[in-house]
């Protein structure tokens, strides 16, 4: 206890200790990796700066850099604290604040406004690390009673954005649902009371996917062919190289539907609705008995 993060919750005051909301057992878990890490953590509200003090005495390498709309949250900077006044509504304000900080970590415990905690998310996410986690606190603000007052000009409660997430990230093929981009980017979903710690996939490196090529050279079995089409995609966003794999595949099992499917998956991730649409009915024409094939068409058809 003495050592943990939430003793140093206590001690610097902040609600997120266990005397309060209780956020830190799983924060400890989470950021675990990152506690002796030279890593940029962004917290959107710094109010006293009782957690901005947390972070930087338990994160013994971390930069901290708090954010608050209030000029006098200034004060709060210090030694690896820094502070900027901004204001999480400011669209163009968060774009900027993103591309100049990269950081591993991102805490939003600002306004807790609907739109404001949406608009931060989708703004700040794409500029996270590969990697890092970023948290959003007091969420239960968005149920019950009160919540009409914290819902701001959004006609979605943050909640809704995050499930939407986690559906797509345990099961891709979801239809219809413009949350993919962020999804792609995320790893793993991990909600707790009051809130939510999104996971930003890692980036496998280059090489990493080039040495698993020369092994699936060597395997030269079809099915191996189209696993790393998929997993060269994913990691590398090389959508050429991942149709040129699963066409290896075709080739050597040029009756098995489930190669033209996933050529059909790989084109429509990589924004090719047509062609994904031409793989699919090519899968269907396969296997006309599968009625998940036949759906695909038909939910690809209606999108062209
Ligand atoms: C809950 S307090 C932060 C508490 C602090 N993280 C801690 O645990 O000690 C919320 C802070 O968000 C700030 N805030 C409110 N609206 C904001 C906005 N639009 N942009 C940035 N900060 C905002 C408030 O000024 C306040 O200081």
């Amino acid at each position: 206890m003495e050592n943990s993060l939430d003793a140093y919750g206590i001690l610097n005051g902040t609600d997120k200790s266990s005397l309060n909301h209780d956020y830190l057992r799983h924060y400890e878990r989470i950021l675990e990796p990152f506690r002796s890490e030279p890593i940029t953590l962004l917290e959107i509200g710094i109010f006293h700066g009782a957690s901005l003090n947390m972070w930087s005495s338990y994160l013994e390498k971390a930069l901290v850099v708090g954010v608050d709309i209030r000029p006098e949250c200034a004060q709060y900077a210090g030694g690896r604290r820094e502070v900027e006044i901004g204001s999480q509504a400011d669209k163009e304000y968060l774009a900027d604040l993103g591309r100049r900080r990269q950081p591993h970590v991102i805490v939003d415990d600002g306004s807790h406004q609907a739109d404001h905690v949406i608009l931060t998310f989708r703004t700040l996410y794409p500029h996270l690390r590969p990697g890092g986690i970023y948290i959003v606190e007091d969420m239960h603000f968005h149920a019950g009673a009160g919540a009409a007052h914290w819902r701001g000009s959004s006609d979605a409660v943050p909640q809704d954005l995050f499930l939407r997430i986690a559906r797509l990230v345990s099961c891709p093929e979801t239809e219809g649902d413009e949350e993919r981009g962020l999804a792609r980017m995320t790893d793993s979903i991990e909600f707790f009371w009051g809130g939510v710690a999104v996971r930003k996939r890692p980036t496998k490196n280059r090489a990493d996917v080039a040495v698993r090529r020369g092994l699936v050279e060597r395997a030269n079995q079809p099915k191996i062919w189209s696993w790393y089409a998929l997993h060269a995609f994913n990691n590398t966003g090389d959508l050429a190289e991942a149709v040129e794999c699963v066409r290896r595949a075709i080739d050597l099992e040029p009756k098995n539907p489930e190669h033209q499917d996933m050529l059909s998956v790989i084109l429509e991730h990589g924004s090719d609705p047509a062609g994904a649409l031409v793989a699919a009915e090519d899968a269907s024409r396969l296997n006309p008995a599968d009625n998940r094939l036949k759906a695909r068409v038909a939910a690809l058809r209606s999108r062209i």
